[in-house]
C-alpha cells in the first residue's frame, strides 16, 4: 500500500508541489504518492480530521490555510509558532505536527548563490506577510548583519519585528524610505506579490537608488523574471527569483516527512519543465 502525502491550498490545480515530490518518491525507490487537494475554508477543519483518520503521512499547507490550520493541529514546532504560520505537516505517533520551511528555504536557496557570508550583509526585506515573517526570523537566526523591513502598513511591520523574541534592534520603515536609503542594502528581498502574473509590470518600490553590487531576491517565480528583478539586473546587481525558495522548502518538507535529503538539482529540472521555463 502506498503512503499517501499532499497539499492543501485554494486554489491548488496549478500547484507544481505533486510532480516534484512524486518524482522524488520515485528517485528514492519510495512507494508513496503526493496529491493536490482543494479545500475551501469552510472545509478546512474536516479536511485535517480526514487526513488524520486516512493515515496520511504528511501534507503541505499553501495559500489562504497556512495560519488558518493552526488551530486545527496537535503540536507546532516553536519555529512555526513564532513565524504564525505552517507550510509543513507530519503525522507522529499518530498526531499531527506543523512545521514552517518556508524560511529555511529560503535561506538554504539564498545561500547557493551568494558569495558573502550573511553577518557582512545590510538586508531590507519589503513586506510583512506570512512569507516576510518566515524570511525575517530565519535571517536573524542565521545571524544576518542588520535587517529592515519596510511595508505599505507600517504597523504590520512593527508587529513582525516586535513579535521577534530576540530582536534588540528594530528597523521598521515606510516603502518611500526604503527606496530613498536603497544604497545602504546589500540584500534586498521582495517577499509581496508585488508584479506577480498578471500584473507584471508592478514593483513593490522603485529601484533608482540601488547599489551595483547588491544581491536582489523576488520571492516570485511565476514570472521567472519580475519586472523588479529586471531593473535590478540592469542596474548591475546580482538577482535570484522565487524558485530556489520553492524548491528548498519543498525539500526541507521531504526531509521532514522522509528523512531523505531529495535531489535538490532533479527537483529544479522538474519544476523547469512545469514552468515551461
Ligand atoms: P503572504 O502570506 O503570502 O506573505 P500576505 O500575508 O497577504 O501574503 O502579505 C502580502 C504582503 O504584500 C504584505 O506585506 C502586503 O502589504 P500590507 O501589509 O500593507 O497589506 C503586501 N502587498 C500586497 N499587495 C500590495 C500592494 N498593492 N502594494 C503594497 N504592498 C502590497
Amino acid at each position: 500500500m502506498k503512503d499517501l502525502y499532499g497539499v492543501l491550498g485554494d486554489p491548488i490545480a496549478h500547484s507544481i508541489s505533486p510532480e516534484m515530490h512524486n518524482d522524488a518518491f520515485r528517485d528514492n525507490k519510495m512507494n508513496a504518492h503526493y496529491h493536490a487537494f482543494q479545500v475551501s475554508s469552510e472545509r478546512l477543519a474536516d479536511a485535517v480530521k480526514g487526513m488524520n483518520a486516512l493515515g496520511v503521512r504528511g501534507f503541505n499547507v499553501t495559500i489562504p490555510h497556512k495560519t488558518a490550520i493552526m488551530p486545527y493541529l496537535d503540536r507546532i514546532d516553536p519555529l512555526a509558532k513564532v513565524i504564525g504560520a505552517v507550510n509543513t505537516v507530519k503525522l507522529e505517533d499518530g498526531l499531527f505536527v506543523g512545521y514552517n520551511t518556508d524560511g529555511r528555504g529560503f535561506v538554504n536557496g539564498l545561500k547557493e548563490s551568494l558569495s558573502a557570508p550573511l553577518s557582512s550583509l545590510n538586508c531590507l526585506i519589503i513586506g510583512a506577510g506570512g512569507a516576510a515573517r518566515a524570511i525575517y526570523y530565519t535571517l536573524v537566526e542565521q545571524g544576518i548583519g542588520s535587517i529592515t523591513v519596510c511595508n505599505r502598513t507600517v504597523e504590520k511591520a512593527e508587529k513582525l519585528t516586535e513579535d521577534h523574541p530576540d530582536a534588540e534592534e528594530r528597523r521598521v520603515i515606510r516603502l518611500d524610505e526604503a527606496e530613498k536609503g536603497l544604497q545602504q542594502y546589500d540584500l534586498v528581498i521582495n517577499t509581496t506579490s508585488i508584479g506577480m502574473k498578471p500584473d507584471t509590470e508592478a514593483m513593490p518600490i522603485a529601484l533608482d537608488k540601488l547599489k551595483a553590487s547588491a544581491f536582489v531576491s523576488d520571492i516570485i517565480y511565476n514570472p521567472l523574471e519580475t519586472t523588479f528583478l529586471k531593473t535590478a539586473r540592469q542596474k548591475g546587481a546580482a538577482i535570484q527569483n522565487g524558485l530556489p525558495m520553492f524548491i528548498h522548502q519543498g525539500a526541507q518538507a521531504f526531509e521532514i516527512w522522509t528523512g531523505i535529503k531529495p535531489d535538490t538539482s532533479r527537483m529544479k529540472r522538474i519544476v523547469l519543465e512545469k514552468l515551461g521555463g
